[in-house]
């Protein structure tokens, strides 16, 4: 291992690269990276890299995006057959037919979606800035939410909004129950409960706070609390001991991993480096434009993520 993080450095500097990994992924990925954080995070990261190639470590759709708000660099996916299915949850056939049936809505897009569908959006976010966005977005307007029924319900929730949502969910936080959350309470009586707003609402309302995971990693390091039930992909939990040491984390069960980012390893990025493997990710030039264009109104409405 040791050598394969020697190589790695060696090659990054050849090739002038930015490692960059999402907080899911295995924690040997996280620790080779530039730069760990949430979907968010990594989106402003590869839109201001000067580096020319861009190692994405996370799932197609980050990558994609990457790409799209950084068309002058190389962008390239280590493992080419990591997807994200709720990505895949809504065709650009299916939002067409969703907009012609409700014509006056503003179409807002989870970050968590083909290119195709932010192409066909008024506005991005992520699980970060979503509740920002929706309470900025005309109040005379319903909102269409794509794909993520849980996130969208948390928006609708939070923010009183009319939303019409898609059924798309994502199944890694599908696995956590109720049962689960009462359960490491019990456990753990002094720990708070941060919870993902891709989780469904009978989770949601049993936890302290509802979080994307850079809320999480933000809200440990400032809480007076030293515990912590993690309630969501177990790769955070490394990535909170790492920026937040001295405290301790529970992941709120072993279960929830999600399979495509687990696929990334030290061996695939040193590929991805060396040229012998990943995929160069490549958007068409007409679907990049217009989906840069929700992707910037995300940016510009968005207050440092919040
Ligand atoms: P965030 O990184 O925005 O919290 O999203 C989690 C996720 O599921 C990414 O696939
Ligand atoms: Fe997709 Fe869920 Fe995996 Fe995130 S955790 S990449 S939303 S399947």
């Amino acid at each position: 291992m040791a050598d394969l993080r020697t190589e790695i450095e060696q090659l990054k500097k050849e090739r002038d690269a930015v490692i960059l990994a999402h907080t899911y992924q295995p924690a040997e990925v996280q620790d080779c990276a530039d730069f760990v954080g949430d979907s968010y995070g990594l989106s402003l990261e590869a839109s201001r890299t000067a580096a020319s190639l861009i190692i994405f470590c996370g799932v197609r759709f980050m990558a994609e995006t990457a790409a799209i708000l950084n068309t002058s660099r190389t962008v390239i996916l280590p493992e080419p057959l990591a997807g994200c299915p709720m990505a895949e949850m809504i065709t650009a056939q299916e939002l067409g037919q969703l907009k012609n049936r409700y014509p006056d809505h503003a179409v807002m897009c989870y970050v968590n979606s083909t290119a195709e569908i932010k192409a066909m959006a008024d506005v991005c976010c992520t699980s970060s800035n979503a509740l920002s966005i929706a309470k900025k977005l005309p109040p005379e307007r319903g909102i269409i939410f794509v794909p993520d029924r849980h996130l969208g319900s948390w928006i609708e929730e939070q923010t009183g909004r009319q939303m019409v949502l898609w059924d798309g969910f994502c199944p890694t936080h599908l696995r956590i129950t109720p049962e689960m959350i009462t359960t490491a309470r019990s456990e753990h009586p002094a720990a708070e409960v941060l919870i993902h707003p891709e989780a469904p609402h009978e989770c949601r309302v049993l936890a302290d706070a509802v979080l994307s995971t850079g809320g999480m990693s933000t809200y440990v390091e400032k809480s007076d609390n030293d515990e912590f039930i993690i309630a969501t992909e177990i790769g955070l939990v490394h990535t909170l001991k790492t920026n937040t040491p001295g405290k301790k984390y529970y992941p709120v069960s072993d279960e929830v991993t999600c399979p495509n980012m687990k696929r990334g390893s030290l061996v695939s990025v040193r590929n991805a480096l060396a040229g012998t493997g990943g995929e160069k990710v490549v958007v068409d030039s007409e679907v990049a434009a217009k989906a840069l264009r929700s992707l910037e109104r995300m940016l510009a409405l968005s207050e440092d993520g919040k």
